[in-house]
């Protein structure tokens, strides 16, 4: 069964080039992004692993923990690692696992047979604090991700994980955010203490209520 968005993230134990991980205990109280690359020695993948190491401290800022996952040997991911850091100018700086067997593949539905039969496609899975799946997002092996939106996306997350709005489009932090329409008008004064533009009954904004 594929999992889809709410579902509890399956805990899995695997080696990587930081040693044995086990999903869980890795995350422990923070965000994850778990991300899969269809094989090691290829040109898109290698320059996502630069841009990743390259953006890690944007994911601690947030208290996010990434791991990369290519589904060959974690001897592989090391002789790769040399290429990474020469090709893009940045060590490889977070967890690399391997999955000979498919198994973390599988279990995450990384491996979509209409595609390839063997290798992973690119997804992005965000975890939450809680273990459960936030996000999905799945790109072709063609098509490099832009971890920018990764980033875009947490922070979308983990404002409306703590208050009752929702982000509009292209929105990035510290614009003006959207009301929930759960919320009576009542409710949104109560809430929001910069108050609210109603541009349409079901369409009022408020600064970002954490800034
Ligand atoms: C790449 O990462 O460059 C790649 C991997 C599989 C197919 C095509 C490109």
């Amino acid at each position: 069964m594929a999992l889809r968005l709410g579902d509890t993230a399956p805990d899995f134990t695997a080696q990587s080039t930081e040693g044995e991980i086990s999903l869980y205990q890795y995350l422990g109280d923070s965000w994850g992004v778990l991300f899969s690359h269809p094989k090691d020695f290829t040109p898109v993948c290698t320059t996502e692993l630069g841009r990743v190491a390259k953006l890690l401290p944007e994911f601690t800022k947030r208290n996010v923990k990434v791991l990369g996952l290519s589904v060959d040997s974690v001897d592989d991911h090391h002789r790769w690692k040399g290429d990474i850091e020469e090709t893009q100018g940045t060590a490889l700086n977070f967890p690399l696992l391997e999955d000979p067997s498919r198994k973390i593949s599988t279990l995450y539905d990384m491996i979509h047979p209409n595609a390839n039969d063997t290798l992973t496609v690119r997804s992005v899975f965000i975890i939450g604090p809680d273990k459960k799946i936030k996000l999905i997002i799945t790109y072709p092996a063609s098509t490099g991700r832009n971890f920018d939106e990764v980033l875009r996306v947490i922070d979308s997350l983990q404002l409306t994980a703590n208050y009752q709005v929702a982000t509009p489009v292209d929105w990035k932090d510290g614009q003006d955010v959207i009301v929930v329409p759960a919320l009576s008008d009542e409710q949104a004064k109560a809430k929001f203490p910069k108050g609210f533009k109603a541009i349409k009954p079901y369409l009022r904004v408020t600064p970002q209520p954490n800034k």
